[in-house]
């Protein structure tokens, strides 16, 4: 080969690999709007089911608030706090947060608590509890979370907000102890805070996106 084509080929490689920077980056460009359209979407179907029977404005992901730990939320991560209006006017809070004292680690919860401080649905979003067992708290499994519906702190009182078992008045999991403790532990104190905090989260400006 002579230098002649050695430069040729060379050169014509780069304007080929030129070419396919552009593409995808165009490419990139004109999908980044939809992707993230679509992601908004999702997460705002996910945090639908712990709003039951309560109307609000769409756009529940923009208010979001994260605190990262310390703060008085269950768990030692960042906890999320989605603000829900209708019509400009505060109706709910759903708090994401994490019970530490599972069977197998962090169980991750999503908590809809109305305006009044009643609890509109609670969702497990994340856990690694056992098959069969622990794995009941979550929705697709067994109907064990919905008994939280309307209820809130009052009722029952604090102190009845535990299993049967322990003198409380939510159902356990049969043969699994540890994991409804956890999850109900974890409840009782977002409602907790919500009554110690609400008009400070709804004052505070949403959390800005770093990614
Ligand atoms: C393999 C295995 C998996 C278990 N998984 C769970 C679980 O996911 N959640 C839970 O609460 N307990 C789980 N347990 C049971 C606990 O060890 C414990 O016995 C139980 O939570 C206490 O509940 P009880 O007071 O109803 O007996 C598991 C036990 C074994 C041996």
């Amino acid at each position: 080969m002579t230098d002649q084509t050695v430069i040729k080929t060379g050169m014509t490689l780069a304007v080929i690999a030129a070419i396919c920077t552009a593409l995808v980056a165009a490419t990139y460009q004109l999908t980044e709007d939809r992707i993230a359209a679509n992601e908004k979407a999702l997460l705002e179907k996910s945090l639908q089911p712990a709003l039951a029977g309560v109307f609000y404005d769409s756009s529940v992901s923009e208010s979001r608030l994260v605190l990262q730990p310390p703060h008085d939320l269950p768990g030692n991560d960042a906890a999320i706090i989605y603000r829900v209006f209708s019509a400009e006017q505060p109706v709910a809070v759903l708090f994401v947060v994490t019970a530490r004292d599972g069977f197998s680690g962090a169980i991750r919860i999503l908590v809809g608590v109305g305006f009044d401080g009643t609890v509109t649905g609670v969702r497990i979003l994340q856990h690694r509890e056992t098959p069969g067992l622990g794995d009941k708290i979550d929705s697709t499994r067994s109907d064990w979370v919905f008994q939280f519906d309307g209820r809130s702190m009052g009722d029952p009182v604090v102190t009845a907000w535990g299993i049967k078992g322990d003198g409380g008045e939510f159902d356990q999991l049969t043969g699994a102890s540890i994991t409804p403790r956890a999850v109900i532990k974890a409840i009782r104190d977002t409602l907790i805070y919500f009554d110690a905090h609400r008009d400070e989260i709804f004052s505070l400006p949403a959390t800005e996106e770093t990614e």
